[in-house]
């Protein structure tokens, strides 16, 4: 529900649009009712069974176009923070796996301090999920595997893109790409490109995951997951949990 501070009608999304598009360009003053499914307080155990349950149902939502879509944020050389979408292409009890170029600023960033925070927000069901930790590359061969699986177009413009440096023009990006094309003729197997030397995937292993729900009057409940021990996400005994205040 939309409504504004003081006004007894709900607004209709074309209202909502028309206010935005009218300056000040953001109504501080639009406010949404939170009231997702909570969270009981008899949560006990491990993240995993809970991220499960919460991952299938962000999948069955169809008003969630990408449940898979992350901000995942790392440090750069200065300490600085930076951050930018990804997808998720992995949740095992091991963790979160995304692909990206890992000479990209990502992977810069990432090889100069493996760690990383990771943000699913699942916004239709008043849900979203943190995540703090390590991260590690996965082993060349995983990498290949899930490549091996992306359309021929995704990988031949994954081995034209030095993701991250400047190009002259989308002209110049397109030339690379039809370079590409060229280079690994298609003959209809998936591994006809190969993976390029500069791509891989990165798993962040939790020590922290929060499970976030909205609920009315910005009482919404926050359930932490704090490492206390050395395993997955599936083991209860290297979990502890902790209400938070909204
Ligand atoms: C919905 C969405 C999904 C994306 N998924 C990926 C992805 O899986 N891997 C990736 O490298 N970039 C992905 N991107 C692009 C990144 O946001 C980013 O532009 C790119 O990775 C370069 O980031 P960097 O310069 O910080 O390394 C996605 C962008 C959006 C909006």
């Amino acid at each position: 529900m939309l409504h504004r501070t003081g006004a007894k009608c709900a607004r209709s999304r074309a209202h909502y649009i028309l206010r935005v598009s009218e300056l000040p360009i953001i109504d501080p003053t639009v406010r949404r009712t939170y009231a997702g499914t909570g969270l009981a307080d008899d949560v006990t155990g491990a993240p995993l069974p809970l991220l499960r349950l919460w991952w299938a149902q962000a999948v069955d939502d169809e008003r969630i176009a990408e449940p898979d879509a992350m901000v995942v944020a790392t440090v750069d050389e200065a300490g600085n923070p930076d951050a930018r979408t990804v997808l998720l292409k992995q949740l095992t009890p091991a963790g979160f796996t995304f692909f990206t170029n890992t000479d990209s600023t990502k992977g810069r960033q990432l090889r100069r301090t493996p760690y990383a925070a990771l943000v699913l927000l699942w916004h239709p069901m008043h849900r979203q999920v943190r995540v703090r930790g390590p991260v590690t590359q996965v082993a060349r061969e995983e990498a290949a595997a899930y490549f091996a699986t992306r359309p021929r177009d995704s990988q031949v413009a994954s081995a034209a893109s030095q993701q991250s440096r400047p190009v002259a023009s989308r002209a110049q990006l397109e030339r690379a790409v039809a370079a590409e094309q060229a280079r690994w003729p298609d003959t209809g197997s998936p591994t006809d490109v190969p993976l390029p030397p500069s791509w891989g995937g990165y798993r962040l292993q939790p020590d922290e995951v929060e499970l976030w729900a909205g609920r009315p009057s910005r009482l919404h409940d926050r359930i932490l997951f704090r490492r206390a021990g050395t395993g997955d996400l599936d083991d209860a005994s290297a979990w502890t949990v902790t209400r938070l205040q909204p």
